[in-house]
C-alpha cells in the first residue's frame, strides 16, 4: 500500500469521484447526487489521495449525522487499488474520527447482492441488524458499535 492521506473532498475532486463511482458501484450515484452529498452540511465527505499526488483521488467515503448516530452513505475504492487494504484504511480512520466524537453506533445499507461489500464490512466489524434472508427488499442494514458494552 502506498502512503496515503485522507482529506476533505473539494469541488475539483468531483470528476474523479464520479468516474470512480461509475466504474465500481453496482448502482452508481449521479454526478449531481454526489455533488449534493458533499454540499450538505450534515455530511462528511472525504477522499483518499496518495501523498505523492494530492490531487489524485483513489477512493472516498461519506457519512451523514442522523441525531446521535452516523450513517455511512457511500464508500468506494478505484478498481486498480482494490483489495490492497485502502478501503479498510479509509473506514478505520473514519470510524476512529466518529469514536473520538462520542458516536456510539454507525449504520449502513448494502445491497444483498453486493457480496464484495458485505464481506468487506463484516471483516471490518459490522454485523447484520436483521438476517438478509428475513428482509423483503433489495438492501440489508448493517451496524457497528464503536464502544463495547
Ligand atoms: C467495498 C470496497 C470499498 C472495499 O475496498 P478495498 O480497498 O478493496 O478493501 P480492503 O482491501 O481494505 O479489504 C479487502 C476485503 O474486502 C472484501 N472484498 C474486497 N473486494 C472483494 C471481492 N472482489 N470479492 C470478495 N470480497 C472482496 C474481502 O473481505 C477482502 O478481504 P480479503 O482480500 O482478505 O478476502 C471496494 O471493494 C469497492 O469500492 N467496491 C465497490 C463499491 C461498493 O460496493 N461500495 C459499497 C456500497 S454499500
Amino acid at each position: 500500500m502506498a502512503t496515503v492521506i485522507l482529506r476533505k473532498a473539494q469541488a475539483n475532486d468531483l470528476e474523479q469521484i464520479t468516474a470512480i463511482e461509475h466504474s465500481v458501484q453496482p448502482v452508481p450515484w449521479s454526478r449531481n447526487g454526489l455533488f449534493s452529498e458533499f454540499s450538505t452540511n450534515s455530511v462528511i465527505f472525504w477522499v483518499l489521495s496518495p501523498t505523492s499526488s494530492l490531487s489524485k483521488v483513489i477512493g472516498y467515503i461519506c457519512f451523514r449525522m442522523i441525531v446521535d448516530e452516523v450513517y455511512l452513505s457511500n464508500i468506494a475504492i478505484a478498481d486498480k487499488y482494490q483489495r490492497l487494504g485502502y478501503g479498510s484504511f479509509l473506514l478505520k480512520n473514519a470510524l476512529n474520527f466518529w469514536k473520538n466524537r462520542g458516536i456510539e453506533r454507525v449504520t449502513l445499507d448494502v445491497c444483498k447482492q453486493n457480496h464484495q461489500a458485505i464481506s468487506f464490512y463484516a471483516r471490518n466489524g459490522f454485523f447484520f441488524v436483521c438476517p438478509p434472508d428475513k428482509l423483503k427488499g433489495k438492501f440489508c442494514l448493517m451496524a457497528m458499535k464503536l464502544f463495547q458494552e
